[in-house]
């Protein structure tokens, strides 16, 4: 499994990943509770991009508000890793060196697949403002809730929260989506596992705890 190994601490990282209406604000919350009740006394940190700062809110809002095609892409590509930059230096990589679980809502295969894939930009071009960015923190591992695109819209949508600009970007870009985060999953089996996001919140949650726990178990071993 990739990790942030070099960073000589004890953390964890795990992302959580999906199309729009996956679920997975939802099952980072159980996921929390469920850590605690293993573990009482571990600190967890929950988070979030575009955000997880100031200064990263002040971007998300730039880039989740307003018309579909408000930006360019190469610019949308920036800001998205420029806010991960300073979520990384700022939140992700003090929480891990403190020995934290970090859970995050979204991390970098969202801009591989939303910037890059379904925007025909390699993953190539993503990897190297990457390389610059992340300065090798890696998730040990990535959570895909799988949805089918029009289900996950509409959940979404019916939610009718402000910062819609992605989820008005129409069906086909969302179909892109959703076939860019499996293709993904081919290429870091280890680290990517998918969850059918169209059960119910109980029973994704119970897989996602029978994928934890051993990893757990694992670090207090350490
Ligand atoms: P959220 O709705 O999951 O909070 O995410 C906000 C939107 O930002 C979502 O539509 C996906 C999009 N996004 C990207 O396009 N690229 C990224 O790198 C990230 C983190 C989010």
């Amino acid at each position: 499994m990739t990790n942030h190994n070099t960073h000589e601490d004890m953390g964890l990282f795990i992302t959580f990943e999906g199309g729009e209406g996956s679920g997975k604000t939802t099952q980072i919350k159980l996921l929390k509770y469920y850590i605690q009740s293993l573990i009482p006394d571990i600190e967890i940190v929950i988070s979030r991009e575009p955000g997880g700062t100031e200064v990263a809110e002040q971007i998300r809002d730039i880039l989740v508000n307003g018309s579909a095609d408000k930006i360019s892409t190469r610019a949308e590509t920036l800001l998205m890793i420029a806010s991960r930059a300073e979520h990384i230096d700022r939140v992700i990589l003090p929480a891990l060196k403190r020995g934290a679980i970090v859970l995050c809502d979204r991390f970098k295969d969202s801009s591989i697949v939303y910037q890059g894939l379904a925007n025909n930009i390699s993953k190539e071009k993503i990897d190297k403002i990457h390389e610059f960015a992340l300065e090798k923190c890696e998730p040990d591992l990535t959570i895909l809730l799988d949805i089918p695109a029009e289900t996950g819209i509409k959940r979404a949508i019916d939610r009718n929260e402000s910062d819609q600009r992605f989820e008005l970007k129409g069906k086909e870009f969302h179909k892109r989506i959703r076939e860019g985060y499996l293709k993904l999953t081919t290429i870091y089996p280890e680290r990517i596992k998918v969850i059918n996001a169209s059960q119910s919140v109980q029973s994704i949650s119970d897989e996602i705890n029978q994928l934890i726990t051993p990893i757990l178990k694992h670090r207090r071993h350490k």
